[in-house]
């Protein structure tokens, strides 16, 4: 099958991989030269992901049956509409249905109105004083968001991020007034305390089948430090949860987005494509901190290495509603991902530098690399302001998939490249736990 993928990150190098590996013919469409996805794809087209009437003039050039989208952009875009109205099938979802990801408000709306389980306190303004009012209410204990897309550094939280109201409401005026994430208007919610954990699931519309648990790390420092970022490494376990949770967490959750897609569903915005759901484990059980309308980056390459059924057949599952017919398994296996970022990844990131990666040796090790934002220039690969490649390490145990992960990363030299080293450790691991027991009594 011809397949055309969306987007130049690590994690669509993860999506190509699985379509080269289940002997897709690869297209690929993006805004950077990924050297990953040049290797192994037909052909490629360097461009603003999107526009939507160009992917769908190098779809049709190229007879592409069936395209996935890896980031949110092009969904919100209409690139999923334009290519399916020209008889493409696409395994993501309308920009209709993908608003649950794209306004925050429109995620919380519906999950008020279909009275689904795990949201939290949380109300929309475009008033300054009103949302004071809404904050003083709280007492400050609030996470501030824009309500569209900041490729998840737009959010701001109490203890973290702020210290007093004053400084909250000074944030949620800065958002409103500058249109922080595309509307004059801030989401103000209460704070939830607790341990975070991704839940990716296929999704045709009616039907969930849910992936492997994640932990991501969207703090650009170790122990969970500094401003948040678009995630820095993530870890999963053989079991398929997380060495903090029990399975009834992990099946709360799962209800939870299968709720949503039903929800979906009753509002005409019939949800295709792969969905994720990032959940808060607090005392008080699982609570829903956002919902995104595609993988997760990098969660998808914790999971997309371990998928054992044929990708491309989920896929065409997905889109013609025959998900209960699949039988989709994944290795047992546990997970680590790190990303290696530019220094200043976050705040003031030091881009154009030259990184030497060794191929061979990371192959060698063991190790899986995804390349992400960077780009090829004669052989050469040079950073962007954005991640810039991601090594993942598979193993029975995740001490053992860190260990392989920390020996690829050797092969990789660049002057300016920062890694959260902690990510995956022992230590980091055992505080979640005790985190999380002390939080459960
Ligand atoms: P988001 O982009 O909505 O995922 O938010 C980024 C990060 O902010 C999340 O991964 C959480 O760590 C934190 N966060 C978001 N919403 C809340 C909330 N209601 N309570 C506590 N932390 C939150
Ligand atoms: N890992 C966070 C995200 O993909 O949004």
């Amino acid at each position: 099958m011809r397949v055309l993928v969306i987007g130049g990150g690590a994690r669509e190098h993860a999506i190509c991989k699985a379509v080269h590996e289940s002997n897709g013919q690869l297209y690929a469409f993006m805004k950077n030269l990924n050297p990953g996805i040049k290797k192994l794809a037909k052909d490629f087209y360097i461009h603003n992901e999107t526009d939507a009437q160009k992917v769908l003039e190098y779809a049709l050039k190229n007879k592409i049956e069936l395209a996935i989208i890896g980031p949110e952009a092009p969904e919100e875009a209409g690139v999923t509409n334009v290519l399916e109205e020209n008889g493409i099938m696409v395994a993501s979802p309308t920009k209709e249905a993908a608003e649950i990801e794209t306004s925050k408000e429109f995620m919380r709306n519906l999950m008020e109105k279909y009275r689904i389980k795990g949201s939290v306190k949380c109300k929309a303004f475009s008033d300054v004083e009103m949302a004071r009012e809404f904050i003083e209410m709280l007492d400050g204990e609030v996470a501030i968001k824009p309500i569209g897309l900041t490729g998840g550094k737009g959010v701001k939280v109490a203890g973290d991020h702020f210290k007093s109201i004053e400084e909250a409401v000074k944030y949620a005026k800065e958002v409103i007034e500058k249109g922080i994430g595309g509307y004059n208007r801030v989401l103000i919610e209460e704070k939830v305390v607790g341990e975070e954990f991704t839940i990716q699931a296929f999704c045709d519309g009616e039907t969930i089948f849910p992936m492997p648990a994640v932990q991501d790390h969207k703090r650009l420092l170790p122990d969970d430090k500094g401003p948040n970022t678009g995630g820095m490494g993530s870890y999963s376990h053989k079991s398929g949860i997380l060495p903090f949770m029990t399975f009834d967490d992990y099946e709360e959750a799962a209800t939870i987005l299968q709720k949503i897609i039903e929800a979906l569903k009753k509002e005409k915005r019939m949800y295709k494509g792969v969905i994720y759901g990032q959940f808060m484990l607090t005392a008080d059980g699982v609570k829903v901190i956002e919902i995104n309308a595609r993988f997760g980056d990098p969660e998808a390459m914790n999971v997309l290495p371990l998928l054992k059924t044929n990708f491309i057949d989920i896929c065409v599952a997905m889109v013609e509603g025959k998900l209960n017919n699949m039988k989709i398994s994944f290795d047992n296996k546990s997970t680590v991902c790190k990303y290696v970022v530019p220094e200043g990844y976050g705040i003031n990131p030091i881009a154009g530098k030259e990184i030497k990666v060794n191929e061979e040796a990371i192959k060698r090790e063991g190790g899986l690399l995804f390349y992400a934002s960077v780009n090829e220039k004669n052989g050469n690969i040079y950073t962007t302001t954005s991640r810039s490649l991601a090594i993942v390490g598979i193993a029975d145990e995740i001490d053992e998939a860190e260990k392989i992960c920390e020996k690829c990363l050797k092969y990789v030299e660049g002057k300016h490249i920062f890694i959260r080293h902690d990510i995956g450790k022992r230590e980091l691991i055992e505080k979640r736990i005790r985190h999380m027991e002390k939080l459960r009594g």
